[in-house]
């Protein structure tokens, strides 16, 4: 029987550097908006929703400062990635260990150092890294400094870290993002763009400039990266989940179709080299006028993204019915109704596997480029048994799922690079900076006190994984 999932195919995990290095302050790293962070909700919610007033107020805890000490531990950590067989680690790298004011002239060589240890341990270890230059960390200088992404001088500070990663790594890294789930910055704009708002300013008139300058760096990124070493492929990265309308009103189509363009507006410019013409009406209606020059038209055209990752948790529901709308629930990032067909995990997020093929039929029918999955996953606490094992057969459960869908996905005709499970050793959740909300198949001991050994150990699902990646997804 012909073999669904390509022999080639990158299983791996997922990281990022601000939710699990720690170390925050060591080898002249500056500080990332992260370190300002604190834990729980909705301490942590308040904080990112005003960076200016968090600047200023100083909390009990940091669950940033050390974090799960990835930045001391990664060698032990990446021998167990590769106990389970992992053949990508996708991680990042933090931009103000490399840049600490994100403006300096020269790179930081300490930081550095950090990463070629870190890239060539990975290598040594046969698991080819595949590296987000920004997740969720542009140095909080930029911000305190410019205003974050607002400002067009970003796209040089950011052009001029990449060239030096680029050029670092020629050769080892090959798979590239150049921002995390670009479109956080409409949603997270602290954390997508590090941007603050002045009082009065209008806030979706900063969001689509400073989304349209990453946008212009990212082309410039690719531009570069194809430059220095034309084996990179360098993609994008989407949170995606595809919109459903509540009911088949064909208001609620118009209006579910108006929130998958929200996002896919950006991979529309990554991808095809252009604004959407539905753009224009959407700039027009909310009073946006874009700095854009003819010189960022013909970079964005020039340089269109290798491939289109993307991170897919659950799918969405929307309705044009503004009472139907009040029932929207709290939580996760992207606002949605619930859905009486699908259960939720504990912490509120829709669970979707259908969704999963769904998204990956419409981002490969729009786009027609190799798809990535670089995160999926359930946030979910776990207990530890008296004989120290972790028996997660919900996560299990949630996984397999998922990767059923993902095959269907690829017999549906997507074209697709690999999968990279979010969090696969235990660390802070972004949202919400708890450790309990857990997404590993390595377990850390630490909660969301920061009490813990840090000691990593193997949950039940490290060993279900470890099977999926031996049989390549032939058994779940
Ligand atoms: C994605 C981010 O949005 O979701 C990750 O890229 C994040 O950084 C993940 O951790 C899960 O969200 P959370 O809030 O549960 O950590």
């Amino acid at each position: 029987m012909k073999k669904i999932i390509p022999e080639n195919f990158l299983w791996g995990g997922a990281v990022a550097a601000n939710q699990c290095e720690g170390a925050y302050l060591e080898g002249g790293k500056g500080l990332s908006p992260v370190d300002i962070l604190p834990g729980g909700i909705p301490v942590r919610k308040e904080a990112l929703a005003d960076v200016r007033k968090t600047i200023e107020t100083t909390y009990d805890y940091y669950p940033s400062h050390v974090s799960i000490d990835f930045f001391h531990r990664y060698k032990e950590d990446i021998k167990l990635f590769k106990e389970m067989g992992f053949k990508c680690l996708r991680t990042s790298i933090c931009w103000a260990r490399v840049f600490p004011n994100g403006d300096d002239l020269e790179p930081n060589e300490e930081g550095l150092k950090f990463y070629d240890s870190l890239i060539d341990e990975l290598i040594k270890n046969g698991i080819e890294p595949v590296i987000t230059i920004n997740h969720f960390d542009t140095p909080l200088e930029l911000t305190k400094k410019y205003g974050g992404w607002k400002n067009r001088k970003l796209i040089e500070f950011y052009t001029r870290y990449c060239e030096v990663l680029f050029n670092r790594y020629k050769g080892k890294v090959k798979y590239w993002m150049t921002f995390n789930e670009i479109n956080m910055i409409l949603h997270i704009p602290s954390f997508g763009g590090g941007l603050v708002f002045e009082d009065g300013e209008n806030r979706e008139q900063c969001m689509y400039q400073g989304a349209h300058y990453q946008l212009v760096a990212s082309a410039l990124a690719t531009k570069i990266g194809h430059e220095i070493d034309p084996e990179n492929m360098i993609g994008c990265m989407l949170a995606a989940g595809t919109v459903y309308p509540n009911t088949c009103h064909p208001n609620d189509i118009l209006i579910a179709q108006a929130a998958n363009r929200e996002n896919y507006f950006f991979i529309d410019v990554q991808s095809k080299g252009e604004y959407p013409r539905y753009s224009e009406r959407l700039f027009e209606e909310m009073g946006i006028k874009l700095d854009i020059t003819d010189e960022d038209r013909k970079i964005l055209k020039q340089n269109t993204v290798d491939y289109i990752g993307f991170s897919y948790y659950s799918s969405r529901l929307k309705s044009a019915d503004p009472e139907v709308m009040k029932n929207i629930k709290p939580g996760n990032a992207f606002k949605t109704l619930g859905n009486p067909y699908l259960k939720e995990s504990e912490w509120g997020w829709t669970i979707d596997p259908v969704g999963l093929r769904v998204t990956m039929n419409d981002l490969y029918d729009r786009y027609g480029k190799p798809l990535f999955i670089v995160e999926n996953g359930l946030g979910a606490v776990d207990k530890v048994e008296a004989d120290g094992s972790i028996n997660d057969d919900y996560r299990i459960e949630y996984l397999k799922l998922h990767i059923e869908q993902m095959k269907e996905g690829i017999k549906d005709g997507v074209e697709l690079i690999g999968y990279t499970p979010w969090g696969c050793i235990d660390l802070v959740s972004a949202g919400t900076g708890q450790m309990s909300k857990r997404y590993g198949f390595i377990y850390v001991d630490k909660d969301d006190n920061g009490v813990g050994t840090l000691e990593r150990s193997r949950k039940k699902s490290f060993y279900w994984y470890k099977d999926v990646i031996s049989a390549n997804g032939e058994n779940l």
